[in-house]
């Protein structure tokens, strides 16, 4: 084992005593000790999903790259492993950036990642070069391929950057080969994917662009991802530096979600429909596996680039994943609900049905809805008709001073949440709002909160915004406010650290 990793192995165990259990989420994954970013080779390998992780321990900011690791039965308990991979070869000296993981034919796990390089320029400045390579280990120990790495920069196409070509995504065909997509640049500083495919997992050749952009989706692709589901193919994928259209997209880094067909024997991706992935703050680079029964999964890394710099470095860790999300493809658009598993979790029913809210009333709170760890569904209904409301508002995680909300306006059909008044000191994004398809004044979402963060399914999971918030976790409080009058269904759960046996 390398100095770095023995190293960083020695530095977590350490250093993650400095961390209460309660001052993390209860049920995501957070980052053991010191920084995480993109989820890395999340898979379904020996019994169990493994999750590794972006990762640099040593303190709360990126720094050079590391791989965390943790491993789950159900996807809500992680338990940590020693740190998977840590820079410590030639062509990853400048850190093992994101990549992704599944079993070999010999029962290996199979890790491919970007090792990036930083070499001196005639100029005397450096630059990072990114090449992918391989490291196969058992679950716990990885050992990396002597001849790294296997998809060089002599292998990129003609007029693509050898500093942007990194996150490779692999998977078998029904061929019995190994294909492999990777995140480019064009020479016009388009994001594009591209494809390689191998017979062994070690020897690659470059087959194509197996998704374009005419630069309309930003200017670099990282992290893509491919899967077929309900009889459709689909390309998720985070463009950096996008420009917003509407309510869909947004400024800076985006996740999107690309629904088309695939053609296996000449490896070709016809898209047909793009959207945002999620409308909310806080959602970046997700990967996704297929579990033992046939669910496709997915996991986001639960934060935004462009807020992620404001916090004291000097913080035990910084950055926590999505909640895993159970994918399904419904009229060509990307539907996502809670894992199943999360229903293990739930206690403490509480139910109201038909309460009628209406501005006279002022903000109402209803008896045992409240909470920090819960799970609420909340079904909206028009009182009258004829009069539609103008607007209907649920304020979480709420004290006498602060709160986040999610703000539904019908007339429009525009849904929001708002973080502006969570205890935040700083001038990052604190609002986002999607449109909704929804135009009756009829409306039902499901609310996730796990002490820092909510996550809002709308719509069956037709659209979903999460964001993150640094509230105190005694501000428990929810309340439901409207401007003219509506009816209202609410159920809530409490949410358990452990499921309940
Ligand atoms: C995405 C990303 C990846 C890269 C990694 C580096 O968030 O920029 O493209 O591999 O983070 O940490």
């Amino acid at each position: 084992m390398s100095q770095q990793l023995c190293d960083a192995r020695k530095y977590e165990i350490e250093h993650e005593k400095t961390i209460k259990s309660t001052d993390r989420p209860c049920f995501h994954l957070s980052s053991r000790v010191g920084w995480m970013n993109d989820p890395n080779g999340f898979s379904y390998y020996n019994g169990q999903y493994h999750m590794f992780y972006q990762y640099h321990p040593y303190n709360a900011a990126w720094g050079p790259m590391h791989w965390g690791h943790a491993v789950s039965n159900d996807l809500l308990s992680w338990e940590y492993k020693p740190v998977a991979l840590a820079p410590d070869e030639l062509y990853d000296a400048f850190g093992c950036f994101s990549g992704t993981a599944m079993e070999d034919k010999d029962g290996n796990h199979l890790i491919i990642y970007t090792g990036v390089v930083s070499r001196k320029q005639a100029d005397g400045s450096n630059k990072e070069y990114q090449q992918q390579c391989i490291a196969i280990g058992d679950g716990e120990n990885y050992s990396k391929y002597e001849s790294n790495p296997v998809i060089s920069t002599s292998q990129i196409p003609e007029g693509f950057s050898v500093l942007d070509f990194r996150d490779p995504k692999i998977w078998k065909g029904t061929d019995g080969e190994y294909r492999c997509i990777i995140g480019a640049r064009d020479k016009d500083d388009r994001g594009q994917i591209l494809l390689y495919k191998s017979k062994d997992g070690f020897h690659w050749q470059y087959v194509n662009v197996f998704v374009g952009n005419d630069g309309y989706f930003g200017k670099m692709w990282e992290c893509p991802d491919f899967f077929l589901l309900d009889g459709k193919a689909v390309v998720i994928v985070s463009p950096q530096e996008m420009l917003p259209e509407g309510f869909e997209y947004r400024n800076g880094n985006n996740t999107i979600c690309i629904i088309g067909d695939y053609e296996e024997s000449t490896d070709t991706f016809i898209p047909q429909a793009y959207h945002t992935v999620d409308y909310g703050i806080d959602f970046y680079a997700p990967e996704t596996t297929e579990s033992p029964d046939g669910r496709r999964i997915m996991i986001g890394w639960m934060q935004n680039w462009d807020n992620s710099s404001g916090h004291d470095i000097h913080e035990p860790y910084f950055g926590q994943m999505s909640l895993p999300r159970e994918l399904k493809i419904v009229g060509n658009r990307l539907y996502q609900l809670p894992v199943s598993e999360l229903k293990e979790r739930r206690k403490d029913f509480v139910e109201y049905k038909d309460v009628l809210l209406s501005d006279d009333a002022g903000e109402i709170v209803l008896k045992d809805i409240e909470g920090r760890t819960v799970d609420m569904e909340v079904e909206i209904f028009p009182d009258d008709n004829e009069n539609m409301y103008d607007m209907f508002t649920i304020s979480m995680a709420k004290n006498d001073t602060f709160h986040t909300d999610f703000i539904f306006r019908p007339k429009e059909s525009i849904v929001e949440i708002s973080r502006k008044y969570s205890e935040s000191r700083r001038a990052t994004v604190h609002q986002r709002r999607a449109e909704i398809s929804n135009k009756e004044g009829v409306l039902k979402a499901r609310f996730i909160l796990d002490r820092y963060s909510v996550e809002i399914f709308l719509e069956d999971g037709r659209q979903v915004m999460s964001t993150t918030i640094p509230t105190d976790i005694d501000a428990k409080g929810i309340c439901f406010n409207v401007v003219g009058k509506v009816k209202m269904n609410v159920s809530k759960y409490e949410l358990v650290e452990n499921a309940l046996l």
